[in-house]
């Protein structure tokens, strides 16, 4: 694994009127990043948060704010998220309509591209913009609920990633979200995974803080 294990929470399942004490109290534990789920009720069903929540988080967060675009028109409205401090903006690659260009105004403007992929998506999608991103999302629940089930395909999924980066002799991040707990952490981190988000398995434990310890441990804990 190239690079160090990174766990992003998701503020998706934390408590919305206290979200600053949510993100201080896993950034305690050790998180890496914090994961931002954007949704705009059109690409997903569902209507989260905007660019003023995001420069809000940015004002209080110690550590990069890891932003997931499931948006109708990323293309479009990507720069609102760079310019209300996201690290990482990652982006639809069903819902871009010119990716490359995007990958580069992101960079450009002195962000993290990233592309994420629907979980009916193939891996064949990636081949020409994997060079241009930071960072590669494998979706293993379809977007826009958190505590949703794992969808199993998605271990090949990140194994299939991992090889098409090592052949291009390129290491953008592979992280993956949606239904990621302590039993599916090692097989996609054993796959390939070197970032984990997690919504429910964390904000959706009596004490996220000892839940964020226990995915980190779990997450590189041998495969039997
Ligand atoms: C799903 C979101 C996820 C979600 C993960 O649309 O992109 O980030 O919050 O939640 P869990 O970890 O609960 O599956
Ligand atoms: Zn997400």
């Amino acid at each position: 694994m190239p690079h160090d294990l990174f766990i992003s929470p998701s503020i998706l399942s934390a408590d919305f009127t206290r979200l600053a004490e949510a993100v201080a109290l896993v950034e305690d534990a050790g998180a890496d990043l914090i994961h931002v789920d954007v949704m705009d009720g059109h690409f997903v069903p569902n209507l989260t948060i905007g660019p003023p929540v995001v420069k809000a988080l940015k004002r209080i967060a110690r550590v990069p704010l890891d932003v997931h675009l499931m948006v109708d028109d990323p293309d479009t409205t990507a720069a609102w998220y760079v310019d209300a401090g996201a690290d990482y903006v990652t982006v639809h690659v069903e819902a871009a309509t010119h990716l490359h260009r995007l990958a580069e105004s992101i960079r450009s403007s002195g962000a993290h591209p990233g592309v994420t992929l629907n979980p009916a998506t193939p891996v064949a999608a990636l081949r020409e913009i994997l060079p241009y991103v930071d960072l590669v999302l494998v979706m293993s629940v379809n977007p826009g609920f958190p505590a949703q089930s794992f969808i199993e395909t998605s271990v090949a999924k990140v194994a299939a990633i991992a090889g098409m980066c090592r052949e291009a002799g390129i290491s953008p991040r592979i992280e993956v979200d949606g239904g990621i707990d302590v039993r599916t952490a090692p097989r996609v981190v054993a796959a390939g995974a070197d970032t984990l988000v997690a919504g429910n398995a964390i904000f959706g434990e009596p004490d996220p803080g000892a839940a964020l310890k226990a995915l980190r441990e779990g997450a590189t804990r041998r495969l039997v």
